[in-house]
């Protein structure tokens, strides 16, 4: 402190001293915080103001230098990504000299002007399509995933920039995504709309042909975007939105009525961005019980040209460890795009920062590691070997693959399950030890 005010003195300008709220702090907390610590958002506590802050200064300090806060999971020596919310190193030092010099207000002209949310929107919607009808959630028991068709009136062609899901209540939604559903495709083509559907029931039935994954929920993904060099979204005229929702219980009787906000484009986009619903998968997992480092392994081949990796979001349960995306190239290199820890209470996406071609034959290979042992303490049994399944208690690894592809791809023929995906299911694995010996 005393070095502090003594080089002050020396040098007559403000160089060292100590940050003010309003000043350094604020700025950080609006670029890298505020969009989940604000009233109404998934943070237990707001950050929007001074009188907000200040009793989280000590928590704030610890929070970051463990790098528990911002929530990001990518191995940092891999890949770089568009939507990191990581702070700099030069950000921390600010936030932690704030901390240590008794957390300052500063004053109030030197304050950002406040970032601003409409209806506590993320994105500016120019569309937002709601549930017609609230779904009621029982107070207990296991609750199946809800299909709720919604008329969504798209009187022509559409191309959408972003999405953006928002729970009507979310203590109850776990996750969920909107799907588009084309008029001309048969899936759930007798359902009443606003009526919920489990899967398996009759008004389910039909082929999901041309559907795509229009947004998504889960804590920590945010809003999503689909402008990657002038891509974009497609809607066909006349489709409707499907809500698949995954609801818990949570011990008193609540109810739910979800809604997804749309970005139209303002131009007539060049390249299409498309998601693919969940693939590569492994179908035909089996995690041994008490293993505490399961290994499952999942591939697909893109079979069109022209297409670029745009976005990585992986999808394990609640034993997942960790996740990796390898590229097997035609020419046979091979290169790691993604790996990071998997930590099931954030579902986060990550966005590259540089599209990566990939050309038709190359595979995509995901390794996932799973602790199936008592040591994990989300673990609901370790007792029982664990298969494929939708409940948090079954597991899953599969992947939401954001592509950039040609306006004219069949969709149908971008990825095509491969190699351990189309093994049969042993007693555990499929390993890569498996795959490589082949
Ligand atoms: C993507 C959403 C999100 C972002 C971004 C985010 N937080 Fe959080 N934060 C949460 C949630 C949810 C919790 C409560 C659950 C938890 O502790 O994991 C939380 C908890 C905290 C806590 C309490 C931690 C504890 O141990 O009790 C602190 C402090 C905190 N956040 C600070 C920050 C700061 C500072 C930033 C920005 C630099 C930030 N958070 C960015 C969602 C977020």
């Amino acid at each position: 402190m005393y070095r502090v005010s003594a080089a002050l003195l020396l040098t007559g300008v403000g160089v060292f001293a100590a940050p003010t709220f309003n000043k350094d702090v604020l700025p950080i907390v609006q670029k890298h915080c505020q969009e989940c610590h604000r009233p109404g958002e998934i943070a237990p506590f707001s950050l929007l103001t001074y009188t907000d802050a200040r009793p989280w200064a000590r928590a704030i300090k610890s929070a970051i230098v463990t790098e528990k806060m911002p929530p990001w999971f990518a191995d940092a020596r891999v890949g770089h990504f568009a939507n990191d919310r990581r702070l700099s190193a030069a950000e921390i030092a600010t936030l932690t000299a704030w901390v240590d010099a008794g957390a300052p207000e500063g004053d109030k002209k030197d304050a950002p002007p406040p970032r601003t949310f409409q209806d506590g929107w993320n994105i500016k919607p120019d569309m937002i399509i709601e549930m017609p009808k609230d779904f009621h959630v029982a107070a207990t028991g296991t609750i199946n995933y809800q299909n709720i068709l919604v008329n969504a009136h798209f009187d022509e062609d559409k191309w959408v920039v972003a999405a953006e899901m928002r729970p009507g209540n979310a203590k109850v939604v776990h996750h969920m995504r909107a799907i588009v559903r084309p008029p001309d495709s048969a899936w759930m083509r007798s359902a009443v709309p606003g009526e919920a559907y489990e899967e398996g029931s009759e008004a389910m039935a039909g082929a999901k042909e041309g559907t795509d994954l229009l947004g998504k929920y889960n804590p920590g993904l945010g809003a999503q975007t689909f402008d990657i060099d002038g891509s974009a979204k497609f809607v066909p005229k006349g489709s409707d939105i499907v809500f698949n929702i995954h609801y818990t219980s949570v011990g008193t009787p609540e109810t739910d009525r979800s809604k997804v906000g749309l970005v139209f484009a303002k131009n007539p986009p060049k390249q299409r961005y498309w998601m693919s619903p969940g693939t590569p998968a492994a179908f035909n997992l089996a995690i041994p019980a008490g293993d505490s480092n399961a290994e499952v392994v999942s591939e697909v081949t893109v079979g069109v040209d022209t297409v670029k990796l745009v976005y990585i979001q992986p999808h394990l349960h609640l034993r997942g460890k960790d996740y990796e995306v390898r590229l097997l190239y035609p020419t046979g290199e091979s290169e790691t795009v993604f790996k990071g820890k998997w930590n099931f209470d954030w579902q986060i996406g990550y966005q590259l920062a540089k599209p990566i071609p990939l050309p038709k034959g190359t595979r995509i290979r995901t390794i996932a590691h799973y602790d199936n042992s008592a040591n994990n303490k989300y673990n609901p049994d370790p007792t029982k070997t664990i298969l494929w399944g939708d409940q948090n208690w079954d597991e899953m690894q599969s992947g939401f693959i954001g592509l950039v592809i040609d306006m004219k791809t069949d969709v149908t023929q971008v990825f095509k399950a491969s190699g351990p995906s189309l093994l049969p299911r042993g007693k555990f694995g499929p390993t890569l030890a498996a795959v490589e010996s082949k």
